[in-house]
């Protein structure tokens, strides 16, 4: 399969994408707080091609063209949330495995959005790859001064809200499970740039779309779904939560199948292009989320499992579009029969 996509290089499917005025050459980021600002994977990728240690046969062309700028194979960097002062994150265990997928509680740790423009932020500037910085918030203003700051670098070619993480006290979740908070912070977010904004949507929520169309209404260019499912882990030698604020966040492939009715859902209330992500592991998942109304997809906890993750999708999702006889990724996207 691999040598039949070699040799008809010419012949690749068109995988390029839109989400608003954000263009991506294919349509796999990476899923926010899973993959840093991606330094660590760029070395890895980059020693890993370089020692041959990986037959390079299975990697296609394109993903050996990037050498030393191997983020450049994605679509887009998504990266870890961003706030206005430092967070110190949650005290205690941070994660914990499950049968198929994984809990964490990290309570957004970051060095605040000066320490990010200085360091994370301006590597990413030299790395050849759109960059979609996840902004988290306490309050509206909150969001709106760490995209404030950011509008001063040329660097962020987007914005992803994230208004939906489980394990942080207050603003965060709660914004995403109101509708009329998810528009308020949308709006305010919308003044501070022109540049995308793509709202990012909790499954914590009796009815997903409600919010979606909130965050539409706003000014929202894109959403992104899913954050983390709330769950709790019990530690019972101790009789206690495995967790210090009891609640963690589940994602992997436990979720895959919430984040995918989540995405079709959503993909029927509203105009906006979408980023599906939930336990996102192989190339046949990635079909299915374009396929349930995606544009885009992002990866998240297979980075963990599997630091190659990326390079090998995106080589596999090409064999498969190859194999199908399928020639634009735009024929997959909401192409459910
Ligand atoms: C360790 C960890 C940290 C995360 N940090 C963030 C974050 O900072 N901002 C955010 O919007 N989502 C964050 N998420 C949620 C992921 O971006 C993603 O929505 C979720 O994990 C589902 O995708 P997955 O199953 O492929 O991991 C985090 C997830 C994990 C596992």
């Amino acid at each position: 399969m691999v040598s039949a996509l070699t040799h008809t290089h010419k012949r690749e499917a068109q995988l390029a994408v839109t989400l608003g005025a954000l263009a991506m050459k294919n349509p796999l980021t990476v899923a926010s707080g899973t993959f840093a600002a991606g330094r660590e994977y760029a070395e890895l990728w980059r020693e890993t091609l370089k020692q041959g240690a990986i037959e390079q046969q299975e990697f296609s062309q394109e993903i050996l063209d990037t050498k030393d700028k191997p983020l450049s194979l994605l679509g887009a960097v998504t990266t870890k949330g961003v706030s206005l002062k430092p967070w110190p994150g949650n005290p205690g265990v941070r994660v914990a495995e499950t049968a198929s997928g994984l809990l964490n509680s990290i309570g957004l740790q970051n060095p605040g959005v000066e320490a990010f423009c200085s360091g994370d932020l301006l590597w990413l500037a030299s790395q050849e790859v759109p960059v979609i910085v996840n902004v988290s918030g306490h309050a509206a203003n909150e969001y709106h001064a760490v995209i404030a700051r950011l509008e001063q670098e040329s660097t962020p070619s987007a914005y992803e809200l994230n208004i939906s993480c489980p394990n942080v006290d207050c603003g965060n979740m709660s914004f995403g499970t109101n509708p009329r908070d998810a528009e308020r912070v949308t709006r305010v977010c919308r003044e501070a740039t022109v540049r995308p904004l793509i709202v990012k949507l909790t499954p914590n929520v009796t009815d997903i779309t409600e919010i979606a169309r909130a965050c539409e209404a706003g000014g929202a260019d894109a959403l992104s779904l899913i954050n983390t499912v709330a769950g709790m882990a019990i530690d019972v030698r101790g009789r206690k939560p495995v967790f210090d604020r009891v609640v963690a966040g589940l994602s992997g492939p436990a979720i895959k199948p919430i984040a995918l009715y989540a995405v079709h859902r959503v993909s029927g209330a509203v105009s906006l292009p979408l980023i599906g992500m939930g336990g996102i592991a192989t190339a046949e998942d990635v079909v299915e989320f374009l396929l349930a109304g995606a544009t885009a997809v992002a990866v998240g906890t297979q980075n963990f499992r599997d630091p190659l993750a990326i390079p090998r999708l995106l080589k596999d999702l090409k064999v498969w579009c190859h194999t199908q006889g399928v020639t634009d990724i735009h024929e997959l996207i909401g192409g459910l029969r």
